[in-house]
């Protein structure tokens, strides 16, 4: 059985962007911390990091934010870059604003371009992140493409072959798989995630790519009924559905 991380009340909560060390004793002072509705008197107490904490502590009367150690998948809109520091509108503004504090900081599990739509996941624990972006992983990522022009009928064995190259590069893709929807439509299956992949993959057949979305990452679907830009905190079931069996 794995430990369970213990931590300061002060530096767990300036951690996750409460405030400055001080800031939080003075939440603490003001008797504003509870934990199981009592209320917290040192802001030195150690606490157990734990899963439900948000349950149980509460903060200004508001149940804890995530502890560390959160996953979240976020239906990312168009026009949002996967970026901490590009200008415009930034995934991260679609967080709450707290949780732009944190430290450890949330990030981008791979990223999607600016204008693709779709299934992003975040998180903060640099272990989960690199064993789901892990080239060993092999973890398939479908994208939904609309084409500007019909699909010519060679496509799918084109990407299943092994041995596209794409410009300015040295090493063929891996095998892709092809879907066809329609004339101009399909679903892209890629173990893999290159720069631009889907969009440079279409331009080498003659193609454009009019529209990209990415419904699923491993097993887990984006949920219909979440909207663009909004996200759910991911449960050990769902991130199960993510990384391979095994
Ligand atoms: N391929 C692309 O071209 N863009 C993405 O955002 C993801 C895959």
């Amino acid at each position: 059985m794995s430990k369970v991380p213990t931590l300061r009340l002060d530096r767990l909560l300036a951690n996750m962007g409460y405030g400055s060390r001080r800031e939080v004793q003075s939440l603490v002072d003001a008797g504003l911390v509870t934990l199981d509705g009592a209320e917290i008197e040192h802001s030195d107490r150690r606490i157990a990091v734990t899963r439900d904490l948000p349950e149980r502590m509460r903060v200004q009367g508001k149940p804890l934010d995530p502890p560390p150690g959160l996953a979240l998948m976020l239906h990312k809109p168009l026009g949002v870059t996967c970026s901490h520091k590009e200008a415009g509108p930034l995934v991260y503004s679609l967080l709450p604003e707290r949780w732009r504090r944190r430290d450890p900081a949330i990030s981008t599990i791979g990223r999607l371009d600016k204008e693709t739509s779709g299934l992003l996941l975040m998180t903060d624990d640099g272990n989960l992140l690199h064993r789901i972006i892990s080239p060993r992983a092999n973890i398939p990522k479908r994208y939904r493409v609309n084409l500007d022009r019909p699909l010519r009928g060679d496509e799918a064995q084109i990407f299943a072959a092994g041995t596209l190259m794409l410009e300015n590069e040295d090493k063929p893709l891996l095998p892709a798989q092809l879907e066809v929807i329609d004339r101009t439509s399909a679903f892209l299956i890629l173990t893999e995630g290159r720069y631009h992949q889907v969009r440079r993959m279409f331009a080498a057949v003659g193609n454009h790519v009019t529209a990209l979305h990415r419904d699923r990452i491993g097993r887990l679907a984006l949920p219909e009924d979440l909207e663009p830009g909004h996200y759910h905190l991911l449960s050990e079931a769902d991130l199960a559905l993510v990384l391979p069996p095994g």
